[in-house]
């Protein structure tokens, strides 16, 4: 079945307990946090301090979504503040710095993602496709809440989950951007395991209601 991880980014944040508690009761999977520099994305949102609050707050598996430029800067430091899983993309820093972000990570314990933008290909996690536990494909340009999900990002899903399954490799592939109760079913049959959704689930009176729909229409048998 396909899990669902709510991203605060759509929800009233001076009221961010509050709805943090209500997606929870909703049944949402895990809890997913848009942190944003201005300079990888044209937008800021988050950080460290808001995760920090937000893990005393809830025992929510927290899924950080760094949307910042030189992940291995800040990777350890998200881990500290509460972050279950830590993804960052493989366009906001060198190989090296990669590499680094993702051991920093690994060192911390933590679960680990990498995140790919619309124009990067599947391939260019490969490097790293044994060390890590989640591949975030984003289905709008990231930065931006309520955009229209691209749907010339399924055959990239497909590909990642084929990538895996030719190594043998247990791996979580979430879909990050338009998701909702007509994208998720796309997705999920494109091989996706973990969606996120902002809008979808925020923007609803009855969360609890949208995440079941969101759930629903998966189309294969998987658990
Ligand atoms: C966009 C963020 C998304 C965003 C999704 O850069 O990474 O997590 O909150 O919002 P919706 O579901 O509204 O497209
Ligand atoms: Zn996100």
């Amino acid at each position: 079945m396909l899990k669902i991880a709510p991203s605060v980014l759509a929800a009233d944040f001076a009221a961010l307990g509050r709805e943090i508690a209500d997606v929870r009761r909703a049944g949402a999977d895990w809890l997913h946090l848009d942190v944003m520099d201005g300079r990888f994305v044209p937008n800021i949102s988050i950080g460290i301090p808001v995760v920090a609050s937000v893990r005393k707050a809830t025992d929510m598996f927290l899924d950080v979504h760094l949307m910042i430029m030189e992940p291995r800067i800040y990777a350890a430091r998200f881990c500290d503040a509460g972050a279950d899983m830590v993804s960052f993309h493989v366009e906001a820093d060198t190989a090296e710095g990669i590499t680094k972000a993702v051991e920093a990570v690994k060192a911390k314990g933590k679960m680990v993602g990498l995140a790919l933008k619309p124009a990067t290909p599947a391939e260019a996690v490969l490097p790293w496709l044994e060390q890590i536990d989640m591949v975030l494909v984003m289905t709008v340009e990231p930065g931006f809440g309520g955009q229209r999900f691209m749907e010339d990002m399924l055959p990239k899903l497909r590909a990642v989950r084929r990538m895996a399954a030719g190594r043998g490799k247990d791996l979580i592939l979430e879909t990050d951007g338009g998701i909702d109760e007509r994208t998720a079913p796309l997705a999920a049959a494109a091989g996706c395991t973990m969606a996120v959704a902002g809008s979808a689930v925020f923007g609803s009176a009855d969360r609890a209601a949208a995440i079941r729909a969101l759930r629903a229409p998966t189309l294969s048998q998987e658990d």
